[in-house]
């Protein structure tokens, strides 16, 4: 990777993951991103719980309705909780750490996915949240944002196709007069 706009230019989302696991350096690297990132007056009221013990993996695949599925396939994942009495913006905090991890991963030539846990539920209607907390022995003060499923790419997925930029979204200096 030459640099950040060609690692931008390539992320994808990954959910089909190789064996092989990661290492410590990696696992460190993915976590160093993570403690890095700037949130709301310095607030840092994440916390990141690591999980790659098998059972606890495929009980996480099971936590919503749909769309996590491919945590049973990962060698890792990284569950992004907040604390909601630590910051009011603590879904724009856990959302900058969850990103910053999708990245660091890409730089390390690992695949990964954000896997939504706020707002999802079950197919009977039962949080993921509440799910996440009883698998993890998470307290109750904390809010779960997002799990970040990485490992080795399983796959190749092709960059996304600038073409498609939707340049129509951006405005300049007004939203007015957009549509003459
Ligand atoms: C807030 C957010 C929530 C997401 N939740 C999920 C999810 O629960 N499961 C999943 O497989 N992908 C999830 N994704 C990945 C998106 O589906 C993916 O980023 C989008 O389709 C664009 O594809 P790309 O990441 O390959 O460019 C999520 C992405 C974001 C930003």
């Amino acid at each position: 990777m030459e640099n950040f706009g060609q690692l931008i230019g390539i992320r994808r989302s990954m959910r089909k993951f190789t064996e092989q696991e990661l290492t410590q350096e990696e696992v460190v690297a993915l976590l160093r991103s993570a403690l890095i990132s700037p949130s709301s007056k310095g607030a840092h009221p994440w916390e990141f719980v690591v999980v790659d013990d098998k059972n606890l993996l495929n009980q996480l695949a099971h936590c919503k309705e749909r769309g996590a599925e491919l945590i049973e396939n990962a060698p890792l994942v990284i569950v992004v909780l907040a604390d909601p009495l630590q910051s009011d913006v603590w879904v724009e905090d856990a959302s900058v750490a969850t990103t910053m991890m999708l990245l660091q991963a890409e730089d390390l030539g690992l695949g990964a996915c954000w896997v939504q846990i706020r707002n999802r539920t079950m197919a009977d209607g039962k949080p993921a949240e509440e799910m996440v907390r009883m698998i993890l022995h998470i307290p109750e003060r904390f809010r779960v944002l997002s799990i970040v499923a990485v490992g080795h790419k399983g796959m190749e997925r092709k960059p996304f196709n600038e073409d498609r930029l939707l340049w129509e979204k951006v405005h300049i200096n007004s939203f007015d007069g957009d549509e003459e």
